[in-house]
């Protein structure tokens, strides 16, 4: 299997607290959450670097995790290597050119596997509509306590709703101050439609000068991250 050394990703001491609070709320679903997508409105939202840190942190409790990068039309990771090479990805795999042992690259932080993206395909939606993804999930189930899937905006394009049907809960990650509220309602209509729960919304990169910083950091805490339903299904 191919091995990769992570560079460690450097997240401020409130974003490594918010990113522990989400991992919190995510056991109180106990098993019933256990194959996680992030997706959100458009690119550069966040969804990379806290589906990677929220991946990594559940590691840090012991558990076994997936996490893949079905971004497939984004050719480049977030996450930093430091050594070895990635290999093959994701899009290998789901066009038949590589078994999934194949593209699964262990890390050095124990219990921390991957699955990247790989080169970007000319039919992303059509391989992962397709039974490799399917058969992907169903494997991976068995080996790993959680499978974090890290996607492309559904706002954008359509990849996520189909990734979601394989999928227990998602999150939406929504950019503070960057998305407008219809926008982001017709997203989580589309994701709901797919008939994967949400269970919860992420507001990402918000301003605490601007919103006033005991304020908003309460604000974030228990509103803003996690809480989508405080009964633990998709909220109406
Ligand atoms: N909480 C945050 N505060 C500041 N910058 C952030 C935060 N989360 C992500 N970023 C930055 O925003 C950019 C886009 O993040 P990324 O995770 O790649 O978004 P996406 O995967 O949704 O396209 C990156 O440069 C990342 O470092
Ligand atoms: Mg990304």
């Amino acid at each position: 299997m191919n091995q990769v050394i992570l560079q460690p990703m450097k997240l401020s001491y409130d974003v490594e607290e918010e990113i522990k609070t989400l991992r919190t709320s995510l056991q109180f679903f106990r098993d019933d959450k256990r194959v996680i997508l992030f997706t959100s409105c458009i690119s550069g939202e966040g969804k990379s670097e806290t589906s990677y840190s929220l991946a990594s942190s559940l590691t840090g409790i012991g558990k076994k995790v997936l996490l893949i990068d079905a971004d497939l039309r984004k050719g480049k990771s977030v996450v930093k290597i430091k050594a070895g090479k990635a290999g093959k990805g994701l899009s290998h795999y789901l066009s038949g050119q590589a078994p999934l042992t194949d593209v699964i690259t262990t890390t050095d932080i124990p219990n921390f596997h991957m699955i990247f993206s790989g080169p970007v395909p000319p039919d992303a939606t059509e391989l992962l509509s397709g039974q490799f993804f399917a058969n992907m999930i169903e494997i991976a189930r068995r080996v790993y306590d959680y499978i974090i899937i890290d996607t492309s905006p559904l706002g954008l394009v359509v990849d996520a709703s189909i990734i979601a049907e394989h999928c227990d809960g998602s999150i939406l990650m929504i950019e503070s101050g960057n998305i407008k509220y219809r926008f982001a309602q017709e997203v989580k209509k589309k994701l709901e439609n797919s008939g994967c729960s949400i269970m919860g919304v992420v507001l990402n990169k918000v301003d605490w000068k601007k919103s006033g910083k005991y304020y908003g950091k309460y604000y974030g805490k228990y509103y803003g991250n996690y809480y989508g339903s405080p009964y633990g299904g998709a909220e109406k």
